[in-house]
């Protein structure tokens, strides 16, 4: 089985292509590295180059015989897709029809789609199943949205079996530390918490002190990337073995405090953490929690590294070697 990763130089691109190859597919990573890594693509084979390129991509459908795609590739970062919609859409969305056209023109069939927890918008329960009404407040959020549904209706028309997974906050690193989160600029709390203990960042900014939560900072589910990569390759084994297209959360279904994630970096680094108390931030709701029951379910998938804890030692072994 020959798997196309886009995305695959990226941060949960690269751990799903390692547990791929270990769970032994063939992988072809497809990525212009505008905001990966070349050394994160170590298992398979890799083609540089853009989504937005149709000719580019039938010469990589052709030359690997592509059986199933993962699509990882686009922009990431909610605020700047408010200031900059044009490129989000344009990357997340018209892109993403060139790879799905390519796909029907080759007769691909399968494909497992990142999507993401910013689909459902303002909570209106405590924990957010997938029947949860869907009120995307962002361009990035409109993006995945749009794509679920494109994915719905080109299955409708031209026989495309998907799965998209609804990621809440992604976090940690490889086990083994062979690869880990990367991004510049880093906008996700864990990393800007450990940089802020290395002392490679002044302090870590709270923002918002004053939500309805028990300490009073927002309150977060993080998922371990291993755990994000191993549903993938549940994902695709479920479309592989003709089952339906579907929408999975994937979450621990644990929420976890600003203040706490700072309080485990101080545990597990023994390092001190400046911080320094902000107004809230526009656009953040106090808490996003999973309820990731649906995956358990169907996919069989139950995260691993349900300890946050264990997701921030990962993370602070990656990025001490990393900085090194
Ligand atoms: N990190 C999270 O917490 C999180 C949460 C929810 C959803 N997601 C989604 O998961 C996916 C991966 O996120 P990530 O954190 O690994 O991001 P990332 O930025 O590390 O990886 C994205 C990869 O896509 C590549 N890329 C972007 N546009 C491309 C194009 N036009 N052609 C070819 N390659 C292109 C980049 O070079 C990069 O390697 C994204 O779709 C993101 O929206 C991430």
């Amino acid at each position: 089985m020959t798997t196309l990763v886009t995305g695959g130089a990226g941060y949960i691109g690269s751990h799903t292509a390692k547990e791929l190859a270990r769970r032994g597919r063939k992988v072809v990573v497809l990525d212009n590295l505008s905001t990966g890594h070349r050394d994160f693509v170590r298992w398979g084979a890799f083609e540089e180059g853009d989504l937005a390129d149709s000719v580019f991509l039938d010469r990589v459908f052709e030359k690997h015989g592509i059986d199933e795609v993962v699509h990882f590739a686009g922009f990431i970062a909610v605020g700047e897709s408010v200031e900059k919609p044009d490129i989000y859409y344009r990357n997340n969305v018209s892109h993403t029809f060139t790879l799905l056209d390519a796909m029907v023109r080759h007769g691909v069939e399968r494909i497992v789609f990142s999507s993401s927890a910013s689909v459902y918008g303002e909570p209106e329960t405590e924990r957010l199943a997938e029947e949860h009404p869907l009120n995307p407040i962002s361009p990035y959020a409109w993006s995945k949205r749009i794509i679920e549904q494109v994915l719905a209706d080109y299955g409708t028309a031209y026989g495309l079996r998907s799965v998209s997974l609804r990621y809440f906050n992604a976090a940690g690193a490889d086990p083994d530390a062979e690869v880990g989160e990367r991004h510049r600029p880093e906008t996700h709390l864990i990393p800007l918490v450990l940089e802020a203990a290395a002392g490679r960042r002044d302090c870590i900014k709270v923002f918002g002190t004053d939500y309805p939560t028990p300490d009073g900072t927002c309150l977060r589910d993080y998922i371990h990337v291993a755990d994000l990569a191993d549903a993938h390759v549940r994902a695709l084994d479920h479309l592989a073995d003709g089952r339906p297209s579907d929408v999975f959360n994937l979450g621990n279904g644990n929420g976890f405090s600003v203040r706490e994630i700072i309080e485990v970096v101080r545990e597990v680094t023994g390092l001190d953490v400046p911080v320094q108390e902000a107004p809230r931030r526009a656009g953040d709701t106090p808490a996003l929690v999973s309820s990731p029951e649906k995956a358990g379910r169907v996919l069989g998938w139950h995260p691993q590294f349900e300890d946050v804890r264990s997701v921030v030692a990962s993370a602070w072994n990656w990025h001490r070697r990393d900085w090194a």
